[in-house]
């Protein structure tokens, strides 16, 4: 019995070993076939239109509700909820569980390896998630660099003042943060923290992103090109 009891145990780490060493990209497709259980009812696809349940496309970080035309339960609108990874999670296990009186008729995903495996398809259902696809090379990003912006910046430790700042450790900074430069107002004002979705907006169009930015340049048009400068930036610490 004891040794049984040990090896289930055994066994049920081993299959949990086993589905944490698969990788990202199985998660989700795998999700993204579980997905086949919600578009019964929903429509997962950018400005799908609604059937029973609204659409879901970009519902993550969203609050319960934020579907304009279409008519929710009361229950749904009062929940206070952001859709969040916890609360999405444990509205797909239950849902009358999660929002009392919601008219969301599913039993619910009981497994929770197929619920994180659905979370994880969930997450690309954003505008945000595109730029991704393409896969930078910090390398590549220097070589690049150097031919577009080292007329106006260093990239070193602080490094001088061509035109712009210098770009060292600016991933991850709130825009406007290197000290004794003279940044535009629109810069200072941007409320920005860079990140790989302002950062390649930016370099694709200063002007068009950031208004009144002196960031006199034209953009880069190569999405090659962005996302490897994007990863040589990263690369600055
Ligand atoms: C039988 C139809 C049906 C199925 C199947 C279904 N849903 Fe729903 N869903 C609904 C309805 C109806 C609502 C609106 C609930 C309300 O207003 O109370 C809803 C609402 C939601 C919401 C809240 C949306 C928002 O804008 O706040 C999420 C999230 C959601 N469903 C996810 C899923 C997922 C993920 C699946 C698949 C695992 C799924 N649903 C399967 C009918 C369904
Ligand atoms: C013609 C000169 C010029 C070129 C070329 C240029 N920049 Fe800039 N950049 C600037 C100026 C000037 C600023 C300050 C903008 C402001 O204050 O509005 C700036 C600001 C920035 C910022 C914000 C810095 C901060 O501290 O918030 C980033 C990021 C940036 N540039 C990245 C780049 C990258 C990457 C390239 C090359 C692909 C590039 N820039 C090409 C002039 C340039």
């Amino acid at each position: 019995m004891k040794i049984a009891h040990a090896f289930s145990i055994w066994m049920a780490l081993a299959i949990g070993l086993a589905a944490s060493g698969a990788s990202a990209a199985d998660d989700v497709e795998n999700g993204k076939k579980i997905a086949k259980k919600c578009t019964a009812c929903h429509t997962l696809n950018k400005g799908g239109k609604n059937r029973l349940g609204p659409n879901l496309f970009g519902v993550l970080g969203k609050p319960a509700g934020h579907v304009k035309d279409y008519k929710y339960s009361k229950a749904l609108l009062d929940s206070g909820i952001v859709w969040d990874e916890a609360n999405f999670m444990a509205f797909i296990d239950n849902p009358k569980k999660t929002i009392k009186g919601t008219k969301m008729s599913f039993a619910g995903i009981k497994k929770p390896a197929q619920r994180a495996e659905l979370l994880a398809y969930f997450k690309t259902l954003t505008d945000a998630a595109a730029p991704k696809e393409t896969a930078g090379n910090a390398e590549d990003g220097l070589v690049a660099a150097k031919k577009h912006c080292i007329v106006c910046h260093s990239f070193e430790k602080g490094g001088r003042v061509v035109f712009g700042p210098t770009l060292f450790d600016i991933y991850g900074k709130p825009a406007a943060s290197i000290p004794g430069y003279e940044y535009s107002t629109a810069m200072k004002n941007s409320g920005l923290t860079w990140n790989d979705k302002n950062l390649l907006e930016f370099l694709s169009n200063p002007g068009r992103f950031l208004p009144g930015t002196t960031a006199r340049f034209p953009g880069l048009k190569s999405a090659q090109e962005k996302a490897d400068i994007l990863a040589y930036l990263k690369t600055l610490k």
